[in-house]
């Protein structure tokens, strides 16, 4: 099958490098000459696990290809993808910005074959495929084709993965014909037995919305559960094991943290609320989640100077991790950003490391930062060491050794990435999300007290 993609952005370039490595012809448009230039050689401009790989090997395979001409491109096409970006509409409340989907639809209009399916791929507003539909019949009024919505479920950093083996692909059509070529294009997928459900435009588009508020829903619920355990003493992770192992909740997404980042969660919470809004349905969970998270955000800081006994005036603090959450290069509302800048208003002198996401932060955090060559780097000296994202890295750093380089042994993790009582007895003061803070003068005296 023919395959057009319009917007090289993160979904846009996963979705068609998968689409080729399924064994269809993709052709990626973008309206960024340097995107494109980068693209064709081969370059991917985000960091995602396994991407380059496989962009290479479709390329030689003569399946994927990268142009900036889109008429042509969708002149030829069986299906069209909109993957451009629908970032939040600050000044409208959060709303999706639906500008670059709209003008997508125009530009595609002229080039349209009849039969051709134009999907979203983009996370859009319900009714939003109705109002391509219209705008692609008003430019180009001979156009029979059909609008279809197929929203996308990928984790930055593990993108390839959850497209190869999905839980669901979602397509939402008006008519047979649309749903026919849809499956012809996911067969090779369906055919593994990956479950494909067809439903009508609109649901398909609030199925995207509610997966990911839903989704946001339960990591807020957690994190709440997580401060009700650090006041009376319970232990977070092992209550999101009790309650994960209830099949009707599930284990996944239960992981206390600093509270939601991304490009997706915090916008779609935002903009399905603002939809509901519209259509006079005040969304009540929906805005605590929102509200909460954002105060969570803005909170972590605090959390770090309580645990420097409220002082961290000219201090050396070790931030570790940068980006919103592991194995991507993805600042997007990081908690990275709201930590950093208030640590820094309260004069410390901020040291950090991130395996992928330095060059994205140094276009975001400004200051008096030093950008440290690696973990052991920022940490030596460090009066604290925060760590603020997930990475694997920092896991298997070796903390023993760390400690010794370190001013004060003093960790905040809000990622929980070791058991407590392991870094206490590393030497460690150590405090953490939902758990009891385990200290090293407590281990100590539980050594003198048995010898
Ligand atoms: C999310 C969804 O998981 C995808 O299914 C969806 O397709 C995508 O948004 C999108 O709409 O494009 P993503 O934003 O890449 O994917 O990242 P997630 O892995 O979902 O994490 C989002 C945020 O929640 C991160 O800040 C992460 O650290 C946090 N999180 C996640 C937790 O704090 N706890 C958890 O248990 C899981």
């Amino acid at each position: 099958m023919n395959l057009t993609i319009i917007g090289c952005g993160y979904v846009g370039l996963v979705t068609g490098v998968c689409l080729a490595e399924l064994g269809h012809i993709v052709t990626c448009v973008d309206h960024n000459a340097e995107k494109i230039a980068m693209l064709s050689l081969g370059k991917s401009p985000i960091y995602e696990p396994g991407l380059d790989a496989l962009m290479e090997k479709n390329m030689s395979a003569g399946r994927l290809r990268f142009t900036l001409n889109l008429a042509q491109a969708v002149s030829e096409a069986d299906v069209v993808m909109i993957a451009v970006g629908t970032p939040p509409d600050a000044a409208n409340k959060g709303k999706a910005d639906l500008s670059a989907v709209f003008k997508a639809a125009q530009s595609i209009a002229p080039a349209l074959r009849a039969h051709t399916v134009v999907v979203t791929k983009s996370t859009v507003p319900v009714g939003t495929g109705k109002q391509i539909k219209s705008i692609i019949e008003r430019t180009n009024p001979q156009s029979t084709c059909d609008v279809a919505s197929n929203p996308e479920f990928l984790r930055e950093g593990s993108a390839i993965a959850d497209f190869m083996s999905p839980d669901r692909i979602v397509i939402g059509v008006e008519r047979d014909a649309a749903a026919h070529i849809l499956a012809d294009l996911y067969h090779p997928l369906t055919n593994q037995g990956f479950a494909l459900l067809r439903t009508d435009l609109e649901t398909a588009e609030m199925i995207k919305y509610a997966s990911n508020s839903f989704l946001a829903t339960k990591i807020a619920f957690i994190n709440e559960m997580a401060d009700i355990c650090e006041q009376v003493g319970a232990n977070v992770e092992q209550v999101a094991k009790g309650m994960g192992m209830d099949a009707r909740i599930g284990e996944k997404f239960l992981q206390p943290g600093p509270g939601f980042g991304g490009s997706c969660f915090p916008k779609d919470a935002m903009a399905l609320a603002q939809l509901a809004h519209e259509n006079n349905v005040e969304p009540a969970i929906l805005n605590s989640v929102i509200h909460y998270n954002l105060g969570r955000r803005a909170s972590m800081a605090a959390r770090v100077m309580d645990a420097c006994a409220g002082s961290v005036q000219g201090k050396n603090i070790a931030v570790l991790g940068l980006t919103f959450k592991a194995n991507t290069d993805d600042m997007r509302e990081s908690a990275s950003l709201a930590i950093i800048p208030a640590l820094m208003a309260a004069g410390v002198h901020i040291h950090t490391y991130d395996p992928q996401g330095m060059a994205n932060a140094k276009e975001l955090l400004k200051g008096d930062i030093i950008w440290s060559a690696s973990a052991l780097d920022a940490l030596t000296k460090a009066d604290a060491c925060v760590i603020v994202t997930e990475w694997q890295e920092f896991r298997e750093l070796d903390w023993a050794h760390a400690r010794e380089q370190m001013h004060q042994p003093l960790i905040i993790d809000l990622r929980n990435l070791f058991a407590p009582d392991d870094m206490a007895k590393l030497g460690f003061d150590y405090y953490s999300i939902g758990r009891k803070p385990a200290l090293r003068q407590a281990v100590q005296n539980k050594t003198i007290s048995a010898a």
